[in-house]
């Protein structure tokens, strides 16, 4: 039941200073970070993270936004981590995300939108979407180094 899940903050986030606001949000529920760190990605490694979009047609806009600045990553640890985590940060699309989630209350991107003028939709986190999903993706973006080990007061007051 204890998961590890990739949540990465997205260029927006970083540049509109909503890092410290989404860690708060994961941490709160009891989540741990077990792995952060900032980094700029190039076109050949954002390739290999969105595999399965690289043949849609979003995908030119999705590359350049990606590759526009700096991202936060991030794995968190906890039971359901992957679930817990995507319910937090809710709906790809911020129009439709419910109120109470990441998107939801810090974006307002709309499909209509973003395909009117070809560009990425801007929702500020990407999270794993399955247990299969969360280990590629840590394996991508982490070194087993760089994925620590150790124990919260949540952990010593949950279980
Ligand atoms: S899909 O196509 O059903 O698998 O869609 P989804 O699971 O939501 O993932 C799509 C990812 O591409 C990002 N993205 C867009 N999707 C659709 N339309 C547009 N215009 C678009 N621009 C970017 C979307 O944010 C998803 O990535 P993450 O990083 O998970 O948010």
């Amino acid at each position: 039941m204890i998961e590890q899940t990739l949540v990465l903050i997205k260029p927006d986030g970083v540049e509109r200073a909503l890092v410290g606001e989404v860690l708060t949000r994961l941490e709160r529920v009891g989540l741990k970070i077990v792995g952060m760190k900032m980094v700029l990605v190039d076109k050949n490694f954002a390739r290999r993270h969105y595999a399965a979009h690289v043949e849609k047609g979003f995908y030119k806009g999705l590359e350049k936004f990606i590759t526009s600045g700096p991202i936060v990553a991030i794995v968190l640890e906890g039971l359901h981590a992957v679930e817990q985590v995507r319910k937090i940060v809710g709906g790809t699309e911020p129009r439709t995300a419910l109120p109470g989630t990441i998107r939801g209350d810090y974006a307002h991107h709309s499909y209509e939108y973003t395909d009117k003028k070809g560009i990425a939709i801007k929702n500020l986190v990407h999270a794993s979407g399955s247990k299969k999903e969360a280990e590629e993706e840590i394996t991508l973006w982490f070194s087993e180094k760089e994925i620590h080990s150790y124990q919260t007061v949540h952990e010593k007051h949950t279980f």
